[in-house]
């Protein structure tokens, strides 16, 4: 079976480009059987469930997705609250959230689950303490989902409550190899280091993801695990897990991939992993 993977298409800053209608195109070329979007298509729910539909509408194979924490801002309608929001994209068949769905090609089965996660702060450098780490601002830098997300619970308690949901999905696949999606990250491998006179990612890191959710995935037969949030364009083999991060990111980010060519066209097909499962 070949899963198309992308993330980060922020078909909103990324306007000026055709990215739908490039993505679509691009997996069709690599006969993909579906394709997953790991969160971060726009920053507002109703733009975000249309993009979906209109790329389903453009593609013959399943498209599936996770929101991304700018899928769940409410920067574009502050009179939602974020559990509103999520409950807004439970309601959309093509979401993963709370779903698991058996992709079947050949005899051979492969369950896919998905969830936004969260983060709980374990990805931070240890000097920092829960009160600075609460507050989401260092330096006079304030992480934005700290103004757009408003959880009616911390981000401990919200990364408890995206584990449970992820373990009963998790639990229903039974025996079935899974490929599991978060927009946030399961591994601190795709962390960003912290470069002299640059922004404190030692702090920063704390909300990109979570290590819990790796120990989650351990114990069930996740065999591929796909993230965005970062935006890097990478993979690594991990306790019999591949973990994948295939961002798309924003234009104005593509010409620090030194692909030599900025079009849309050449970073869709950079970024876009096609995953290839037993
Ligand atoms: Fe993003």
């Amino acid at each position: 079976m070949r899963i198309g993977l992308i993330s980060d298409l922020h078909v909103d800053i990324n306007e000026a480009f055709p990215i739908l209608e490039l993505t679509a195109e691009t997996a069709g070329m690599q006969s993909v059987d579906a394709l997953v979007i790991a969160g971060d298509i726009s920053e507002t729910q109703d733009q975000t469930i249309k993009a979906v539909e209109r790329l389903q509408s453009l593609c013959p194979f399943p498209v599936y997705y996770v929101p991304g924490n700018h899928d769940m801002w409410n920067k574009n309608c502050p009179e939602r609250r974020t559990e509103e929001i999520d409950r807004i994209y439970r309601e959309d068949p093509h979401c993963l959230s709370g779903r698991h769905i058996i992709l079947e090609k050949d005899g051979r089965k492969l369950a896919l689950i998905g969830d936004l996660g969260w983060y709980d702060y374990t990805m931070a450098s240890p000097e920092y303490t829960e009160e600075q780490l609460d507050a989401m601002t260092m330096d006079g830098r304030t992480w934005q989902d700290k103004l757009f997300n408003q959880w009616t619970t911390d981000n401990r308690s919200q990364t408890k409550r995206c584990l449970r949901q992820l373990e009963e999905q998790l639990e229903a696949c039974g025996d079935l190899p899974i490929l599991a999606v978060t927009h946030m990250l399961p591994v601190e491998d795709f962390c960003v280091p912290e470069t002299p006179g640059g922004l404190k990612w030692g702090f920063f890191n704390a909300f990109l993801g979570s290590t819990a959710i790796e120990a989650l995935y351990k114990k069930y037969p996740v065999r591929y695990a796909v993230c965005g949030h970062v935006h890097y364009r990478s993979h690594v083999q991990r306790d019999g897990i591949t973990h994948i991060c295939p961002c798309l990111g924003y234009h104005t980010e593509w010409p620090l991939y030194q692909l030599g060519d900025n079009s849309a066209a050449v970073h869709i097909k950079d970024a876009l992993y096609i995953l290839e499962t037993e």
